[in-house]
């Protein structure tokens, strides 16, 4: 898929949205080298981005969680912490690896995250949208 923000994936939070796009922005640019010409070292410091951005991002998000009474937050957790392991599981492969790892990674990983984000965000995420709604 080629991922790309749209309001329906709004959850009406302005710092978690700037997160989301921020994180969709960097996944293009890794499905992008999958079709397109190569920089490894680039893509490289886009994974580490994307990681470090992505573990900011859920602790904001699971904060927010927690001031608004979000229930289902233990279980939405598990979801974050499944995809946090699984990016440092690549960005460790991706930096340890030859060009023919590296590639290898980009060929199949930008797609399988776009369609991780788009459906975590349009589905997981929007159950704690009317919790949000409720308390402002
Ligand atoms: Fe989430």
């Amino acid at each position: 898929m080629s991922i790309a923000w749209d309001e329906t994936l709004t959850v009406g939070d302005a710092a978690i949205d700037a997160d989301h796009r921020c994180m969709m922005n960097l996944i293009a640019a890794i499905e992008a080298a999958a079709t397109g010409p190569v920089d490894c070292a680039a893509i490289g410091r886009t994974l580490a981005e994307l990681t470090r951005l992505t573990a900011e991002h859920f602790a904001r998000e699971e904060a927010l969680q927690r001031s608004i009474g979000f229930p289902d937050i233990d279980a939405h957790r598990l979801s974050h912490d499944m995809l946090l392991k699984r990016l440092d599981a690549v960005l460790a492969h991706y930096l340890d690896g030859g060009d023919d790892v590296r590639k290898g990674i980009i060929r199949t990983l930008g797609d399988s995250l776009a369609t991780w984000l788009v459906t975590h965000i349009a589905t997981n995420d929007m159950e704690y949208k009317p919790y949000m709604a409720a308390v402002r």
